[in-house]
């Protein structure tokens, strides 16, 4: 008898059901023990079919992934479901949950499918950098199409138990419990079909057009055409070569650096949520009500994350016409997004009747988190804490979304310097993925738990960092962009340093990213800090100037690039040529060819050797938390597995080589190499 795999009785029904918390993963154990007992119902004089389910909240999660990259252990997962589908007696698939990958694979093997109605159900490969592995890409076309298969499988996203029956994936859907559902059918006299059995309905086009969109989207991505090639091996082909093809493809799949930068981006999230030193013993406080204190860009946004999770979130601004206009901005957001037909009308009510408008701090007073996203300056965040520790109930979290300032300076500000913390939300806040939370050095646990477990709540991966200037993102921008300008001021021109870390997979090179995020930002930062004599801040050049010129990036319609009205495709300009051409002559500067494999070293190089310098100071607690933060914030190419990742897989010892070889040639002190970088390397360790 398999422990994770339990074979019970109803009548003359063998009941088989995988039970591996905490999602049913379909590990060796799993996979030997469906074989045994398959097996042993064929055997079962008593037994005439087989109903195959999960138990707990998933059907199965599909192959375990802990296990890519080790040895292979038999029995194979497709020896499995193939000994499931070649099976005398029918077996029923009841999908009591989620069935992603392996795990739908292991459903489509059987000879009929019955869903509970909130199952959901996908092949999720792809965004593993993978394809199906176990016929997913054989035995999906011979249910759903190809032009189906394609759009399901290179995607990867999960449909709902009811989308899956529309498109020929399920059989039936279940009204109450599943297994009794799959017993009902077979008492109906229905014993299915093998899936083997069936053809492939293509049209001998849709291999090309799929190419070509994909070509298109997937940036460097090799495994959606992999995909693309399986279903039409399943077109073309035999089914036992069809598999063998898959199989073939998965495997080389399997072993690319794709894969195991997207499993580790696949993993750091998780990883994140548990934080040092916070054990589950560490309860969160109650959140059942939130201020944001602040209706600009990022405060609206950061209410409407608060709405859009059910949680009723008072919205406080000083001035009646800014509240007004920030309230007008979310109904707005909300209104495109019902224009793109992902809303309702009444949906767009209900979330704007969670958002209550204020003038009065006295309302904060109940609120069990309050999230200041005010003007970026110490002695306005001063005032707001002030005021907060005046007016907030003892345990309510005070959290600033500053992006730059100090959170034990801000929490001085107060009597409870333990119940202040930051919480940096991304702009659009409302859209990116990311909550980089800032313990400060009085952070309570209890705080920390807090803020970890409302970022889920919100739909958002949270990770925890220390104080330091910037933090993490901001402080690995910093060094990145500094490297970008200087690669164009020694005469790269900034559509060439954003060709070259878009081709390496960046959803937006530097200088196009600065423009959408404002060159007014950063400009009026640096200027506060030149004004306050920090050593810290760059001296004045080009990017300053064509800010003092008013172009302020694509909300002007110039900045490092021009833009047509309407549109946000970047277009070099000559204006920003001759500016930094004069900029190079003020400084003396002969401009010189610069390659891409130059842009790519040096920006990439000097992350991994900031985020090398953030883990020996304690900002992050693990490299993996870096990788996240750039995953879900900045728009890393997630195949690469997030910049410490990166420098991993290159090589620390290529990667400290080159930063030795670029401070000897360049001098400047962000390029003298981080000591735990180079004690990682003598020692022959990674990160
Ligand atoms: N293998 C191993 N561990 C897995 C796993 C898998 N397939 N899926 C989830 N886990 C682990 C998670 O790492 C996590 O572990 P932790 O508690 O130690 O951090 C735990 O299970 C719970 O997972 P989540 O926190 O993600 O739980 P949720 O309830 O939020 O989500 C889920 C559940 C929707 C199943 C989500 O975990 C998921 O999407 N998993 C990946 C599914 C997937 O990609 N399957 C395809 C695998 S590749 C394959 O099958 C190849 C085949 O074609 C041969």
């Amino acid at each position: 008898m398999s422990e994770v795999v339990h074979y019970g009785r109803q009548g003359r029904v063998a009941v088989i059901s995988i039970d591996s918390p905490p999602v049913n993963a379909l590990g060796q154990a799993v996979r030997q023990g469906l074989l045994d007992l398959i097996a042993r119902a064929q055997g079962d004089d008593e037994v005439d079919a087989v109903v195959l389910t999960g138990k707990g909240k998933a059907f199965s999660a599909g192959a375990d992934i802990r296990e890519f990259g080790k040895p292979a252990l038999p029995p194979s997962l497709p020896d499995v479901i193939n000994a499931i589908e070649a099976s005398g007696k029918p077996v029923i698939a009841a999908i009591n949950g989620v069935a992603l990958g392996g795990g739908l694979e292991l459903a489509l093997g059987c000879h009929y499918r019955v869903a509970g109605p909130f199952a959901s159900l996908g092949l999720p490969e792809v965004k593993l950098g993978l394809i199906p592995g176990a016929g997913g890409t054989v035995r999906l076309p011979r249910l759903a199409g190809a032009r189906a298969a394609i759009d399901i499988i290179t995607a990867g996203d999960p449909l709902k138990a009811e989308a899956a029956e529309a498109a020929g994936i399920v059989d039936r859907i279940a009204e109450g419990d599943v297994v009794a559902a799959a017993l009902q059918v077979l008492e109906e006299g229905v014993t299915g079909r093998r899936t083997r059995d069936l053809a492939v309905d293509a049209k001998a086009e849709t291999f090309a057009e799929a190419r070509a969109a994909i070509a298109k989207r997937s940036r460097g991505l090799v495994s959606p055409l992999a995909c693309v090639d399986a279903i039409e091996g399943a077109a073309t082909l035999p089914f036992d070569e069809a598999l063998a093809k898959e199989r073939s493809l998965f495997l080389s799949c399997l072993a690319s650096p794709q894969r195991a930068g997207l499993v580790h981006a696949f993993f750091a999230p998780r990883e994140a949520a548990k934080v040092p030193g916070i054990g589950p013993d560490v309860k969160p406080r109650k959140v059942e009500t939130v201020g944001v204190i602040g209706a600009g860009t990022m405060g609206g946004g950061i209410a409407m994350c608060f709405a859009n999770a059910d949680i009723p979130v008072t919205l406080l601004e000083m001035k009646a016409e800014a509240l007004e206009r920030g309230l007008a901005t979310i109904r707005a957001n909300y209104e495109a997004t019902r224009a793109k037909g992902r809303m309702t009308a009444e949906e767009i009510e209900t979330r704007m009747a969670l958002i209550r408008p204020s003038l009065d701090y006295a309302d904060l007073a109940g609120a069990d988190l309050v999230i200041e996203a005010a003007f970026e300056s110490m002695a306005v965040k001063h005032d707001i804490f002030g005021t907060l520790d005046l007016v907030c109930k003892p345990g309510a979290v005070l959290a600033t979304n500053t992006s730059t300032l100090s959170i034990d300076e801000i929490a001085a500000a107060t009597g409870r310097p333990q119940d202040v913390v930051g919480m940096h939300f991304f702009s659009p806040a409302n859209v990116m993925k990311l909550l980089e939370n800032v313990r400060g050095k009085a952070t309570a646990p209890d705080v920390q738990a807090t803020v970890m477990e409302v970022a889920r709540r919100i739909g958002k991966v949270g990770v925890m960092v220390g104080v330091c200037y910037g933090f993490v993102g901001n402080r690995i921008l910093h060094a990145r962009n500094r490297e970008a300008i200087a690669l164009v001021n020694e005469g790269a021109s900034p559509q060439q340093v954003d060709k070259a870390l878009t081709d390496f997979g960046f959803a937006m090179g530097p200088f196009a990213t600065s423009d959408l995020a404002g060159l007014d930002v950063g400009w009026r930062i640096r200027e506060e800090r030149r004004k306050a004599n920090d050593p810290e801040v760059d001296a004045p050049n080009w990017l300053d100037t064509l800010a003092e010129k008013g172009r302020f990036g694509q909300k002007t319609r110039a900045g490092i690039y021009r833009y047509e009205a309407g549109s946000r495709a970047p277009i070099p300009d000559a204006e920003t040529d001759a500016l930094i051409a004069a900029y190079r002559a003020a400084q003396g500067i002969a401009p010189r060819a610069v390659d891409e494999t130059e842009i790519v070293e040096r920006c990439m190089f000097m992350m991994v050797n900031e985020g090398a310098r953030i883990l020996e100071e304690g900002i992050a607690a693990r490299a993996s938390d870096i990788d996240v933060v750039w995953l879900n914030g900045y728009g890393f190419p997630a195949f690469r597995g997030g910049p410490m990742f990166w420098g991993q897989q290159h090589g620390l010892d290529r990667v400290l080589a080159g930063i030795d070889a670029f401070h000897a040639r360049l001098g400047t002190k962000p390029w003298q190499a981080a000591p735990l970088l180079r004690r990682l390397v003598a020692e022959g360790r990674g990160f």
